[in-house]
């Protein structure tokens, strides 16, 4: 069976920077027509000019005859001008600007610690028409992990959206039932994405066998039936959940440690990953609409014209890839995956 879909875009993942960029660019490009690249670089990008040479580098990395286009974002912090919104939206490659509460995740330290510090920031993208991309977790270490999203919603998401209706806000990898239902409820301008492994994996495959890092990410997998909630909204009608892999690769050797470092490495094959979750739900008849329309129509962009097929064959994962010259652990690694990229 051969599956042929719209090509798709990421809408959230992480390419890093410098050698990885060889690495990590190809499979993506291979599988995306456009991608909404992070910003939480080690040094982040944080100006209009950052992000310009930072697009100059992935792009440089794109396989030669490949047309894949970086949908930039800026990174968000207490000191960012509003006057960087004006030089964004002229700009034009910057899509989004992305919020991170300080100590939420991997480069998240230059983030926002009081909401009310970005108020004039927040009211320029208004005028601007760019999209507040959202961690959203509260990084209270009095908060239980597994209860951050939820009260990141009631304490600074709810109250945001009453006072900023007009912008259009993505809460990037929804996890928890709570999150769905906040989207489910708002209105169009409040979008979310879902990632593969969080469609794929609860819990439990943080603990199978023994405790495993490689599934270890933020926001942390969550229980199955809440697992079973989010392939229910990314396999449903709403046109506001959509792809955003959150492909996060960190080396073997900050994984595979103590204070294992969060992310999951599914960049390599997104799209079959996406595609073995909606299989699983009887689904894949949706999958076009959650890979290739909804993401692109959240952020006003036109449809993708060319198409890629996904061939229904059983292959093995690696048990890593190259990354800037260690490995990563891919997500997934020595199993069998039943979907593969027609090349
Ligand atoms: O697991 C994660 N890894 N979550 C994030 O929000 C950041 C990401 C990373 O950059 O490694
Ligand atoms: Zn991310």
């Amino acid at each position: 069976m051969r599956l042929t879909l719209i090509r798709p875009d990421d809408m959230h993942l992480h390419l890093r920077d410098g050698s990885a960029l060889p690495d990590l660019v190809p499979p993506l490009a291979h599988r995306f027509a456009r991608g909404l690249i992070m910003p939480n670089l080690a040094a982040p990008v944080t100006t209009v000019a950052a992000a310009a040479a930072y697009r100059r580098r992935i792009l440089a990395a794109v396989p030669r005859g490949r047309d894949f286009e970086p949908l930039m974002t800026l990174y968000l912090t207490p000191a960012t001008p509003a006057e960087e919104i004006d030089r964004a939206r002229e700009d034009g490659h910057i899509h989004a600007v992305k919020l991170y509460p300080a100590g939420a995740t991997t480069h998240s330290q230059h983030g926002v610690r009081r909401i009310e510090a970005i108020y004039p920031v927040l009211e320029r993208m208004i005028a601007a028409g760019l999209v507040l991309s959202i961690h959203a977790e509260l990084p209270d270490p009095a908060i239980d992990p597994y209860e951050r999203e939820a009260r990141f919603i009631d304490t600074t998401l709810a109250p945001l959206v009453e006072r900023y209706p007009e912008l259009r806000i993505v809460l990037e990898h929804v996890s928890t039932r709570e999150g769905i239902e906040f989207v489910t409820g708002a209105s169009p301008r409040i979008g979310a994405t879902i990632t593969a492994h969080h469609l794929l994996c609860s819990r439990r495959n943080l603990f199978a066998g023994g405790l495993s890092p490689h599934y270890f990410c933020r926001p942390l997998l969550q229980s199955e039936a809440t697992r079973q909630a989010l392939v229910a909204a990314a396999t449903g009608e709403s046109p506001r959940f959509f792809l955003g892999s959150d492909s996060a690769p960190h080396p073997r050797r900050l994984k595979e440690c103590a204070r294992a470092a969060a992310g999951i490495y599914t960049g390599y094959g997104a799209l079959e990953l996406y595609a073995e979750a909606f299989a699983a739900a009887n689904a894949l008849d949706r999958l076009e609409d959650f890979a290739s329309r909804r993401g692109a129509a959240f952020y006003g962009l036109p449809l993708n014209t060319a198409t890629v097929s996904l061939e229904q064959t059983e292959w093995t994962v690696p048990d890593e890839y190259p990354f800037a010259g260690e490995t990563v652990v891919p997500f997934r690694a020595a199993e069998s995956l039943h979907f593969e990229l027609v090349p």
